[in-house]
């Protein structure tokens, strides 16, 4: 079904983006159109289990991941429009769309979790991973490395670290990648337990 969406939205973001470019500027509201269709106005999403919720994402992690797209040095496996779309965007329209969804309050997704595999979960986390990433509303998380793991769709956590774990995603920190590599496949379900139930 995300094929056809996919397949379609090429088109439409060249309609798009073609006359963004022609204007001189383009502001934050406008060129969310071209983010609409996936991440929906509010970076909730519009349900896509493989879309990440960006919205209250501070907005120098939004950045990163935006100028890691245009540079390919992070690729999109199951979505190529999200890189193709990255690619188009200036640095302005960048610290625009950072500005705009960083903004956004992050609501909960309350997703189901499993509170046994969420607390073997949490120790995990503890141990390898809270140097980097700190839930959305904690005071450091714009100083901390990594972007917020806590609250994020449980689907896409899951895809991003079966990624990195089978090499398909590019680990760009090679601390994050030793750490990655004391996980096992039995982690990931402890790890994502445990984000869910933030
Ligand atoms: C066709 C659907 C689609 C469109 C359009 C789209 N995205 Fe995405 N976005 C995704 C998917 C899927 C991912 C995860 C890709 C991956 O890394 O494999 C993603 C990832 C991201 C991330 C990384 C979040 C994280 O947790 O690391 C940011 C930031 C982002 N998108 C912002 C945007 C912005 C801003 C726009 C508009 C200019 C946009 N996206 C347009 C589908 C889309
Ligand atoms: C040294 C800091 C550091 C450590 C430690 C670290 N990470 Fe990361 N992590 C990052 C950075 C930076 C990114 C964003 C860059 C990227 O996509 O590779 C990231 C990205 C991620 C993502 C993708 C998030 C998204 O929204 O796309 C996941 C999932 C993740 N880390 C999980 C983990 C887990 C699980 C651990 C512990 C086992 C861990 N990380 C340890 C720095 C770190």
């Amino acid at each position: 079904m995300q094929l056809i969406t996919v397949r379609n939205a090429p088109a439409i973001l060249a309609v798009l983006l073609t006359s963004a470019l022609s204007s001189a500027t383009w502001a934050a509201p406008e060129i969310v159109e071209a983010c609409k269709s996936c991440h929906a106005e509010d970076g909730a999403g519009v349900g896509k289990a493989n879309v990440p919720i960006i919205a209250g994402m501070p907005a120098v992690h939004i950045e990163e991941a935006l100028y890691a797209y245009k540079d390919g040095a992070r690729q999109c496996l199951e979505e190529p429009v999200m890189c193709d779309t990255a690619k188009l965007l200036s640095d302005e329209n960048i610290a625009d769309l950072a500005e705009h969804y960083g903004a956004l309050p992050r609501g909960s997704v309350d997703e189901q979790f499993d509170a046994d595999l969420a607390a073997i979960g949490e120790k995990v986390h503890r141990k390898l991973c809270a140097r980097c990433h700190l839930p959305p509303d904690d005071a450091d998380v714009e100083d901390v490395l990594g972007p917020p793991l806590h609250g994020q769709r449980s689907e896409y956590l899951r895809y991003a670290l079966e990624a990195y774990l089978s090499g398909t995603r590019e680990n760009l920190l090679p601390e994050m990648e030793e750490k990655i590599g004391l996980l096992d496949e039995g982690d990931v379900a402890v790890l994502v337990n445990y984000y869910a139930s933030y």
